[in-house]
């Protein structure tokens, strides 16, 4: 991958770029359009109702949409509230997905809610898993985050079953909690808190770290 001048405004910090065992998750860089367009292109028709990742159609996947993307990744960062990682596979430098953070509180929470995304061709090889597993390892030992929360469409049986296989409880229903398709849906809440995985200690702080 090579950087390209407006790379050059984006601060890749080694301490945001995270590896797995077959991924690398690190925020975009404008050099990955190519990436991000190919995964788009890639991907097989609608699989589910969920399927968001159709959003973007094909034919809408433009550089100047791309470049306007990572910059608001970028300035969201700065917050520091709002999170976005690419999920890229090592051995090919593919894209498969994204994994994010949103909404990060400090002080007495200490908490944010996560999303995930895989694109479709590339389903059901473990990756939602791992891409997850290791946002979980940023949000605990990274961000010294407390608790983690997944908002979860009741239908999306798939996203609802991978929470739980990352360790997620399953708290309850959020009453018209996020708003998708034109209206105020009722979610279910799925939570991890750095407990869960055996970190302990975690204290209310207003935590400072630098721009990704
Ligand atoms: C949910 C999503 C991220 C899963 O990605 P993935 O790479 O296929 O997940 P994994 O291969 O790691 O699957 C792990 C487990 O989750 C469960 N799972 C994943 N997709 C599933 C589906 N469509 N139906 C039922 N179970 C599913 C399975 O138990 C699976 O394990 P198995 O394949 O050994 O049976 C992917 O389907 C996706 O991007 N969906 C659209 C976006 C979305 O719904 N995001 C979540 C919003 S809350």
């Amino acid at each position: 991958m090579k950087k390209t001048k407006k790379d050059k405004n984006i601060i890749l910090t080694k301490s945001f770029v995270f590896n797995t065992r077959r991924l690398i998750i690190r925020p975009y860089l404008i050099s990955d359009f190519n990436s991000w367009k190919e995964a788009h292109q890639n991907m097989l028709s609608p699989q589910t109702p969920f399927d968001w990742a159709h959003a973007f159609l094909k034919t809408q996947a433009h550089r100047r949409k791309f470049v306007s993307m990572v910059k608001t990744h970028q300035q969201k960062r700065v917050g520091p509230t709002n999170y976005t990682f690419a999920v890229f596979k090592k051995i090919t430098g593919e894209l498969v997905g994204e994994v994010s953070m949103v909404d990060a509180s400090r002080g007495g929470s200490m908490s944010a809610s996560c999303g995930y995304l895989i694109f479709n061709n590339h389903w059901r090889q473990g990756y939602g898993l791992e891409a997850l597993r290791g946002l979980i390892d940023i949000a605990f030992n990274k961000l010294a985050l407390h608790r983690l929360e997944a908002y979860i469409e009741v239908k999306n049986r798939g996203s609802q079953k991978l929470a739980k296989m990352a360790e997620f409880r399953k708290e309850g229903i959020a009453k018209k909690r996020l708003f998708f398709k034109g209206a105020w849906n009722d979610v279910f809440v799925y939570a991890l808190t750095c407990e869960d995985i055996g970190i302990k200690n975690v204290r209310p702080i207003t935590y400072s770290i630098p721009n990704g």
